[in-house]
């Protein structure tokens, strides 16, 4: 199994920017424990991150015929991106919404998840075990719904 991993703006900062709200480890770190929790699970891994709307559709439209499941973080563009969740529901791959901190317990405007209308699980506020999570329901139940 084959799973591509997508992080989006901001969350290269990971370990700088506001610790307190998503903690100290670095988004190398991050990595580095996807690649661990995926070689455990006996799935393929790729993790991807791009500052840019664009470049994540790309990215998305470019896993169809070729990944079995996204994990995907589009930070801030879970609350603005129509195209995100387009590109998703266009490659109709199983998908699972990771968000590090509560976003439903933070401001309103971050209480919407467009890219989560297109996921059939949403790990929210787990920190990075969100991530652990995520390729383990997409192993184990990952389906089209
Ligand atoms: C985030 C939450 C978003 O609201 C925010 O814009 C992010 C990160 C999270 O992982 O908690 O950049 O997706």
């Amino acid at each position: 199994m084959k799973i591509l991993v997508i992080n989006g703006p901001n969350l290269n900062m990971l370990g700088i920017r506001e610790p307190d709200i998503y903690g100290k480890q670095t988004y190398a770190s991050l990595v580095e424990q996807i690649e661990a929790w995926a070689q455990r699970l006996g799935a393929e891994v790729e993790c991807y991150q791009s500052n840019h709307e664009g470049d994540i559709v790309d990215k998305i439209q470019a896993a169809y015929g070729v990944f079995d499941g996204i994990v995907i973080n589009p930070a801030a563009y879970t609350h603005t991106s129509v195209a995100i969740l387009d590109a998703l529901k266009a490659v109709g791959l199983p998908a699972a919404e990771v968000h590090i901190s509560d976003v439903n317990a933070r401001e309103k405007f971050r209480h919407v998840s467009y890219a989560g209308m297109a996921c059939a699980a949403h790990f929210i506020g787990l920190g990075f075990d969100g991530y652990r999570q995520a390729l383990e329901y997409l192993v184990r139940d990952g389906t089209n719904g």
